[in-house]
């Protein structure tokens, strides 16, 4: 839940996280570290993935964490999908969405039901280069720096409010491969904090633009 300011402050509660993903899953992984060595105050509930081969469902089930493969072939239209989903996480009493990796679209179901209550990553500095290879065309681009991005998650693709962000420098030997992993370490480094940002209630949407409580 988003809190107000008076009750933002020193509000930890444990924050139960819902993870949707589709592949490796080492964001997921960090989250789950984090919670388990009790830097972040949270659980995950559940992880749900459209891909039935996601490393990240292994990861999870490592962890003792339901991990549950929701084929989207199975369902006629997006909106049949995404309810199914809705479903699964309101069974598991998610309060938050996490979309860690995960390559689907989300329909205007889950958006409604989880406003700003659904977090996703991206590989950039958002607005920049949204949408799929982010880390090859800023360096396409030739941008000097790049980085990550944690916003709330919205009708549009790879937009909304902005939670945290991290800056990544380019440097003249990049590949895409190696600039990837630089950022993805910055990653590891935002979403956990992101997150318990939102736990410590101290994340308020206004106006489109998220204001960060002091601590
Ligand atoms: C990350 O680069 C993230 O920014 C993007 O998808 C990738 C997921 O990586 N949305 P992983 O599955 O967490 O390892």
């Amino acid at each position: 839940m988003i809190h107000s300011k008076k009750q933002s402050r020193q509000v930890s509660h444990n924050l139960i996280i819902g993870v949707l993903v589709s592949g490796r899953g080492t964001n997921l992984q960090q989250i789950l570290d984090e919670v388990e060595s009790g830097r972040l105050h949270a659980s995950v509930s559940v992880v749900i993935s459209n891909c039935g081969s996601a490393e990240a469902i292994s990861r999870a089930k490592a962890r003792g964490i339901p991990a549950i493969f929701i084929d989207p072939k199975a369902y006629a239209a997006t909106a049949e999908y995404d309810r199914a989903i809705l479903d699964v996480l309101k069974n598991h009493d998610v309060e938050l969405v996490v979309l860690a990796g995960y390559m689907k679209i989300v329909s205007s179901i889950l958006i409604e039901a989880y406003r700003n209550r659904m977090m996703n990553i991206h590989p950039s500095l958002l607005p920049a280069f949204s949408g799929l290879y982010a880390q090859r065309k800023a360096l396409e681009y030739g941008v000097k720096i790049s980085g990550c991005t944690v916003h709330f998650v919205s009708e549009e693709v790879d937009a909304g409010p902005v939670i945290l962000q991290a800056a990544v420098p380019v440097e003249e030997s990049d590949t895409e491969e190696s600039l990837s992993a630089r950022i993805l370490a910055q990653e590891h480094q935002i979403f956990p904090k992101a997150l318990q940002l939102y736990s410590d209630g101290r994340l308020q949407v206004v106006g489109g633009r998220v204001i960060i409580a002091e601590g």
